[in-house]
């Protein structure tokens, strides 16, 4: 279904979804909330364990190897914010949320604003994004270890309902991390020649290409990726933060 809009201010057909302030609106609330939560987390709490179960807020443990006077997520903390915050698609939605501008792609600017790009400081700073993913990497990896011991009970396999929570997180981190359009720029982005006819024509296309197209399938799924991996990691937090108050038990299905 498609609806007509063709008004003063938007220069494009679209699609019909929902009215135009219902994604920006939803995008101020859940941000607004997950960053407050965040903030309390990594401010004011000073641990993150529970038995085998790490909060993704505490891990790697620096805290437990540098005897700084910090909270210890304050250590780790910056690499996800960093990392997220000059994320591709978090700009597109923080832009279009919390400034309006530019609203979205088509629309004109509203009088008096004039979207300049990122050429200058402090927006100029989300160009560093690729350096953020590489060491979003190094976490990721700790985040699997992490979830490996999350299914070892006194030295036996075993599956906790915290052990899915933490299962479910970390595969959609990694999602998030690997569909990341600055990676896939590292795979793909020297080369001019990856969608030529005599390339895609060709019997056996190159590992490079095919990681590449790989990655570009991921990619169109970023977005959704971004929300449900935020999701993902605060209700891994909270789970955690339950067992630790013995407010729940923590569920087994294999001892
Ligand atoms: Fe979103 Fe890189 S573009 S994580």
């Amino acid at each position: 279904m498609t609806d007509s809009v063709s008004t003063e201010s938007t220069t494009r057909r679209r699609r019909w979804r929902w009215p135009s302030w219902v994604e920006p609106m939803v995008t101020r609330v859940v941000f607004s909330a997950f960053v407050l939560y965040a903030l309390g987390v990594v401010l004011f709490e000073h641990s993150g364990q529970y038995q085998n179960y790490v909060s993704p807020f505490f891990s790697p443990p620096l805290g437990q190897w540098l005897s700084v006077p910090v909270a210890p997520a304050v250590l780790v903390a910056w690499i996800p914010l960093l990392f997220r915050g000059t994320c591709y698609y978090y700009r597109r939605e923080y832009y279009h949320a919390f400034a309006a501008d530019p609203f979205v792609c088509g629309v004109r600017e509203r009088p008096g604003r004039a979207y300049t790009g990122e050429r200058k400081w402090p927006w100029v700073f989300n160009n560093s994004h690729r350096y953020w993913w590489y060491l979003a990497v190094i976490v990721l990896l700790f985040l699997w270890k992490d979830t490996v011991s999350a299914f070892v009970f006194h030295g036996h396999f075993g599956i906790g309902l915290g052990s899915i929570i933490l299962l479910i997180n970390v595969v959609l981190l990694t999602g998030y991390t690997l569909s990341c359009h600055a990676f896939r720029h590292l795979v793909g982005g020297n080369r001019d020649c990856f969608t030529c006819p005599q390339r895609v024509a060709a019997p056996r296309p190159s590992t490079r290409f095919r990681l590449w197209r790989s990655i570009s399938g991921w990619n169109r799924h970023h977005g959704s990726l971004a929300w449900a991996s935020m999701a993902s990691v605060w209700a891994a937090d909270v789970y955690i933060r339950l067992l630790m108050a013995h407010i729940i038990p923590d569920v087994r299905f294999l001892k």
